[in-house]
This record gives structure tokens, C-alpha cells and sequence, in this order.
């Protein structure tokens, strides 16, 4: 049921501060300010070698966003893979090391085999799982749900934003467990995480001006999407779900990496969204945008209040988000980016919840 909504993806997109308040009150102890795990866990944080991750698609992105959560929060090296290279690669393990697998329907094939071998090769298998009934949820060790209910929409909204809440919970507990988060630390993640729901609500907000800005993308044959730090993972998830839903061809960088190639892409006819809330390293993203700005590039700026005050270029739009802890920005810029994508596929007249040759398991390789 869409209830009040034309598809059930914008349905899902405005689930999410319910579903992610519901995800975190599930891992948060708010009252105490502490992160609370499932009990029993076979390793110890202390102890552990590196944490390898393995997914696709939007949930690997959700697992790159975490390698920055994890190296943080609990400076512990992070690996992290698309299953389908992962699975191949015969990639030596050091036995006695996390292997974490997040998947929405938990029967992805190559995620799947990703963990079979992460098993064998005596890794504890953690599972960030939507379906809890699932292949992947069966065969891990442990299991940590995402209570984001069932996702009908085929492109992943809900889902992953439940799946970011949960490994940000992780990488907090395994920062407390290693002695890199005190206890007061803790407290105020915690609570950065418990506000999550309301600033998602504020991000919402934005939902008309976002349809006029889908206008014009919807005129636009390339998209290029920037990021820094965990701004990264969002613009490549902004540009496949750009594509996925609109069928315009859409990349995602990091900032960074802007001149080593695709500034070559840019001219007057080139939207570049750059997703950049005021953070550590807005500055630079500042001058990448310079760049994109002196060769003609259409800049569409996505940051908070901060941000839009310093953003020293011109852009043909900035969508401005509530000013919002570092650690959870990319839960809330994640609302932007999927109602950027939703509406230019409306605008465009694609099947939203059925994108053409998609499906929403993939249980082949
Ligand atoms: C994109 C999307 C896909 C899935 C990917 C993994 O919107 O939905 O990229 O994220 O197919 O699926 P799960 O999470 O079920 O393993």
C-alpha cells in the first residue's frame, strides 16, 4: 500500500525517520548514552586484526561509508570490497578477523559467497540484514537487523539508511571496546544519532524545491557527483540512483580526484552536484567546486547553512540541510540525494519503483 504517496519509493523515502528512530532505539541505549550490541559476541574488539567488508550496490556504499565510521571512531583497518570482485579474488585472511556483509534482501549471490568464503578462510561473519529470515542472516554469526521493514521500491532508499544507523552504532561500539571513545564521547554520539530522525524530517522539507531543481537535471545527458570523506560514498550512491531511476548517465567521484580525469567532463551543459555539508574538509571541496565553476560547470551544492555562507562560487542551486553532527551527515544527505533522483525520474517519466532491467534480488551472479 502507497498510502498517500504516488509510488512506493517516495512511500520509503519518507518512512525513514521513523524506521532509522526505529533502527537506533534498537541498538542505543538513550537513556544511558551507550551503544548496546547483541550479547555474547565471539571476538573481541580489542583483539581484532581488521574488519573486512563485503556488498553491492547501494549496500556497499553504505559498507564504504562505515570504513570511515571504523577507522574513526576505532582505528581499526578497514577493507572493503564489492562482493562480486571479493568473492574471486581469494584474498588472504588472517584468521580471527570480522568479515561484515550487509545486504537489504540478505540473498544476494555474490555478497553470499563473499561470506561462505569469509567463513572458511575462520572469520567471524557479521550480517547488517534487512530480511532477517534470509540465506545471509542464517549463515552468519551474528546478525544485526535493520528494522527498515519490508522495500518494495526497487531502488533502495530505507534500507540504506537504516543499514548507515547500524554500522555507525558498530563502529561506536567498537571505538568504546578499543579505548579510542570515552565514555562522555560515546554519550554524545549517541545523542548525535538519536537526533538523526528529526533532522531527516528537516531534510524532507526540501522536497519541492529539489522537484524544480529535477527539472533541469531531467534536461541533462551526464550528472558528476562529488564528495569528501564520507560525503564520497553518498555522491557515488546520489549517482546510482540517478541512473538506476532516470537512465541519465551519472558518476560519482571523490572530490579529490576531480582533476586526475573527469574535469575533463565539464562544461556549461554539465550539472556537477556536490554534496558538502560544512565539515573538516569543506574548505577543499570549496576549491574543487572553484574549479568545476571556472570551466562553465552547472553547480548544484547540497551543505548546510555554513556551508552555503563559504561556498564562494556561483551555483544554479543550493539545497540547504539543517546543520547537523559530522558523524550522521550522511545519514540526512542521503534524503536530498534520493528525492534529487526520485523526481528527475518523474520528470523524466520512468517506471520509479520497476527501473527497466532491474530486479530487487539478485540471487544470480
Ligand atoms: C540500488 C540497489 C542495489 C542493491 C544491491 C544489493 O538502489 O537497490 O544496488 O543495493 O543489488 O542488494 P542487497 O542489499 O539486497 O544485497
Amino acid at each position: 500500500d502507497k498510502g498517500n504517496h504516488k509510488h512506493f519509493m517516495l512511500k520509503e523515502i519518507y518512512e525513514q525517520p521513523e524506521v532509522v528512530a526505529r533502527t537506533t532505539a534498537h541498538y542505543l541505549d538513550m537513556a544511558a548514552g551507550k551503544v548496546r550490541l547483541p550479547a555474547d559476541l565471539p571476538f573481541d574488539w580489542a583483539n581484532l586484526p581488521r574488519i573486512s567488508i563485503a556488498a553491492c550496490g547501494t549496500a556497499y556504499l553504505a559498507g564504504l561509508t562505515a570504513k570511515y565510521w571504523f577507522e574513526r571512531f576505532a582505528r581499526i583497518q578497514v577493507d572493503i570490497d564489492i562482493a562480486s570482485e571479493f568473492r574471486y579474488r581469494e584474498t588472504p585472511m588472517v584468521p580471527g578477523g570480522l568479515m561484515i556483509v550487509v545486504s537489504q534482501s540478505g540473498e544476494t549471490a555474490d555478497t553470499l559467497a563473499s561470506l561462505r568464503y569469509a567463513k572458511e578462510n575462520g572469520q567471524h561473519v557479521l550480517a547488517v540484514v534487512n530480511v532477517p529470515t534470509s540465506t545471509i542472516a542464517r549463515e552468519s554469526h551474528i546478525v544485526m537487523p535493520t528494522l527498515a521493514g519490508p522495500e518494495i521500491g526497487v531502488a533502495s532508499t530505507k534500507a540504506f539508511t537504516c543499514q548507515l544507523a547500524v554500522l555507525a552504532s558498530l563502529a561506536i561500539a567498537a571505538g568504546k571496546a578499543r579505548g579510542f571513545v570515552n565514555a562522555e564521547e560515546e554519550d554524545k554520539l549517541v545523542r548525535a544519532m538519536m537526533e538523526a530522525p528529526r533532522y531527516m524530517n528537516e531534510a524532507l522539507k526540501q522536497e519541492e524545491h529539489i522537484a524544480g531543481i529535477a527539472k533541469m537535471l531531467s534536461k541533462a545527458r551526464d550528472v558528476l557527483y562529488l564528495g569528501r570523506g564520507t560525503s564520497y560514498p553518498i555522491a557515488m550512491e546520489g549517482a546510482l540512483k540517478l541512473k538506476e531511476l532516470s537512465y541519465i548517465h551519472a558518476e560519482g567521484y571523490a572530490a579529490g580526484e576531480l582533476k586526475h580525469g573527469p574535469i575533463a567532463l565539464i562544461d556549461e551543459t554539465m550539472p556537477v552536484i556536490v554534496i558538502a555539508p560544512f565539515d573538516k574538509v569543506y574548505e577543499k571541496t570549496v576549491s574543487n567546486m572553484q574549479e568545476v565553476a571556472a570551466r562553465g560547470g552547472q553547480i548544484l551544492l547540497v551543505t548546510d547553512e555554513k556551508g552555503a555562507e563559504h561556498a564562494e562560487v556561483e551555483t544554479v542551486a543550493t539545497i540547504v540541510m539543517p546543520d547537523v553532527p559530522a558523524t550522521i551527515a550522511p545519514i540526512v544527505y542521503s534524503v536530498p540525494i534520493q528525492l534529487i533522483a526520485y523526481h528527475t525520474a518523474v520528470e523524466m517519466g520512468t517506471d520509479v519503483d520497476q527501473p527497466r532491467n532491474l530486479a530487487k534480488s539478485v540471487t544470480v551472479e
